[in-house]
């Protein structure tokens, strides 16, 4: 199976760091921070990886990660010329993913310890057309794509409300995304926000209207490192991970 890396975007939040250098190239533990999901995705088997960068730093992701070799992994590279989302990012790997094919797909400032083995042999178990994402309880669902769940059908998420005021649930969506490639005719149908991006909540909900959205919830520690507070956190959780 193929993975996708999406590592563009601004990193705003984590201004002034993001001046000088990418978000997913800063330290996290004794490692950029996209060493994380590299080494998550080839121990899951998942060895042909394509990044999505800005242009912002793209040497640097090349001189770091070259052809992905000393990582054990084989490395393509898209740019994404500006910030218009994670589904726009997604859909730059569109010729990447042949037909019919399944494929994770990562948000590069996403930091977790669960092995991502179980749950793409999920995944190959489901059928063609369907979606699958990973879950976890968190203290402030607020800040993340949060499910909604039909009682009648606990095992699907009926519904992903995207920074919610009064979350319906304390889980977060997290940035693990798994589908095939008809998630590509999905993107195509999405308008942009409100913050003039194509949002990846909404190519979801795309498969949870359709009853085709699955999910599993992380065993272990998850957090985005999108801000300063959870940047550190990672820092301090993602020590010792990779030797
Ligand atoms: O971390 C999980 C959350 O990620 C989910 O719960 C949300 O549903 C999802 O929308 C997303 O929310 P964020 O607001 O945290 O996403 P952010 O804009 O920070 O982008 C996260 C990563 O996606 C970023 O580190 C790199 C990639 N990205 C983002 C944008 C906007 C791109 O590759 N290109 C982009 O244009």
């Amino acid at each position: 199976m193929k993975g996708v890396i999406l590592a563009g975007g601004t990193g705003t939040r984590l201004y002034p760091l993001t001046r000088i250098v990418n978000k997913h190239l800063l330290p996290v533990g004794s490692y950029p921070m996209i060493s994380y999901g590299i080494e998550r995705f080839r121990q899951a088997g998942i060895t042909d990886i394509l990044v999505v960068i800005g242009k912002q730093s793209a040497g640097l992701y090349t001189n770091y990660l070259g052809s992905g070799e000393n990582f054990g992994v084989n490395l393509t590279y898209r740019v994404q010329e500006t910030a218009g989302g994670i589904a726009e990012a997604l859909y730059l790997s569109k010729s990447f993913i042949a037909r019919g094919e399944k494929f994770v797909a990562l948000l590069a400032d996403n930091l977790f310890l669960d092995d991502l083995t179980p749950y793409v042999q999920q995944f190959m178990k489901q059928a063609h057309g369907s979606a699958r994402v990973l879950l976890k309880p968190v203290d402030d669902p607020r800040r993340y794509g949060v499910p909604v769940f039909d009682p009648s059908r606990p095992d699907l998420i009926s519904f992903i409300e995207e920074k919610p005021e009064k979350p319906q649930s304390n889980y977060s969506v997290t940035g693990i995304y798994m589908y095939d490639d008809a998630v590509f005719e999905r993107i195509t149908t999405i308008d942009r926000s409100a913050r003039g991006e194509l949002e990846i909540t909404d190519v979801n909900n795309l498969y949870a209207r359709d009853g085709k959205l699955e999910y599993d919830v992380l065993q272990l520690w998850w957090g985005d490192a999108g801000t300063f507070e959870s940047l550190l956190e990672a820092g301090m959780r993602m020590r010792g991970v990779l030797p």
